[in-house]
């Protein structure tokens, strides 16, 4: 903040609470032509009601004053005037007036206090061990807590993702379902590389996704299916999803034979995916929420698919 804005913050402030002060006390004033203190002024409403002049009651004034009061010593004590920092030297983050009575740091330092040593405990403890055993109920309470913090927002609350975010409950992986595979994309992320194939043309995409459709058992024109296989066999598709189209984990490359879908099976969704690619971005977690929680989220994952 410039000199100018926190001096001109401090005038507005300051000038306002005065201007209260000001007006509470030009508005006990009498007035000369006013009517005597006690006496109605003249003033009726309603047919009956009518105004006196009496002074505002004094408890009301006694609060007015005390919130003016209030104001001015939190004023002193908290950020509020320009760049003035209060003399407690309270902050609300650690960006401001860092290693002092910043409230973040404290409460997260709090945290780690209370939390790190049963992290660490964990840590020691197998995943499959905490996905499964009952002994480690809260230990998978706990990485629930993290998955609803950190993960919900695109795998959604129970993990059953929606489209171009996966199911994380229905044993089905893209990189594989191995406790260190699911740490692994949890830590470092994920990022699936779908290239855009356009250049085909639309004949040959359609061909190519009927053949994929046909592929999940579905009922469609085998003549075009046949036809879409040889695409499949020579655009290049094998080399990421393999002969047999049934994915390969080293790529993140799904499998197209199992009804399960990633962006949607319809032909549209299919036909979408091949002209245009596709590019999930799982992000890495390792430096936002270390090793530890990365472990105990990643026994709530496998959990989640062991029903
Ligand atoms: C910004 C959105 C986003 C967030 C946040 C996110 N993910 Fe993901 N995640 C994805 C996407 C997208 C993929 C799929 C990447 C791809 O297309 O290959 C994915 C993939 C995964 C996979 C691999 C799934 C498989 O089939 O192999 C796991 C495990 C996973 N996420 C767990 C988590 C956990 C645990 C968290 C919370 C720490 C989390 N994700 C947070 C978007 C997200
Ligand atoms: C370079 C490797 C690569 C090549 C080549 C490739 N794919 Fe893919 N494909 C992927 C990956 C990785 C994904 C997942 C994308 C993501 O996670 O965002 C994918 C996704 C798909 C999907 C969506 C599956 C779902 O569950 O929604 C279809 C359909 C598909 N590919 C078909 C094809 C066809 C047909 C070809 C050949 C014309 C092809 N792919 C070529 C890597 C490849």
């Amino acid at each position: 903040m410039s000199e100018f804005w926190s001096v001109w913050i401090i005038v507005l402030t300051v000038g306002n609470i005065l201007a209260c002060l000001w007006l509470v006390r030009w508005t006990m004033r009498s007035r000369a032509g006013e009517a005597a203190q006690g006496d109605v002024t003249g003033h009726t409403w309603d047919g009956t009601l009518q105004e006196y002049n009496n002074p505002l009651p004094r408890w009301w004034l006694w609060l007015f004053y005390i919130t003016l009061v209030f104001a001015g010593v939190y004023l002193a004590l908290y950020p509020g005037l320009g760049k003035f920092q209060g003399f407690l030297g309270w902050s609300s983050g650690n960006t401001l007036a860092a290693g002092d009575g910043s409230q973040y740091k404290g409460e997260m330092q709090k945290a780690a206090e209370k939390y790190d040593p049963i992290y660490k405990q964990y840590a020691a403890v197998a995943v499959t061990d905490l996905a499964a055993k009952p002994e480690y109920q809260e230990a998978r309470a706990m990485g629930k807590r993290l998955f609803l913090t950190y993960c919900m927002q695109c795998h959604g609350s129970d993990a059953g993702g929606s489209r171009g975010f996966p199911n994380l409950t229905d044993g089905d992986w893209l990189w594989g379902g191995a406790p260190e595979q699911i740490a692994a994309s949890i830590a470092n992320g994920r990022t699936g590389v779908m290239p855009t194939h356009a250049h085909l043309g639309d004949a040959k995409i359609d061909e190519v996704s009927t053949y994929i459709m046909s592929l999940s058992g579905r009922n469609v024109d085998a003549a075009k299916a046949e036809a879409g296989k040889q695409v499949f066999l020579s655009a290049g598709c094998i080399g990421c999803h393999g002969m047999d189209a049934t994915g390969n984990q080293m790529l993140g490359a799904p499998n197209l034979t199992d009804g399960t879908w990633l962006y949607g099976g319809s032909a549209g969704a299919i036909k979408q995916t091949i002209t245009k690619g596709r590019n999930g971005v799982m992000p890495a977690h390792k430096d936002l929420l270390g090793d530890e929680k990365v472990h105990l989220l990643a026994a709530y994952v496998v959990s989640l698919s062991q029903k």
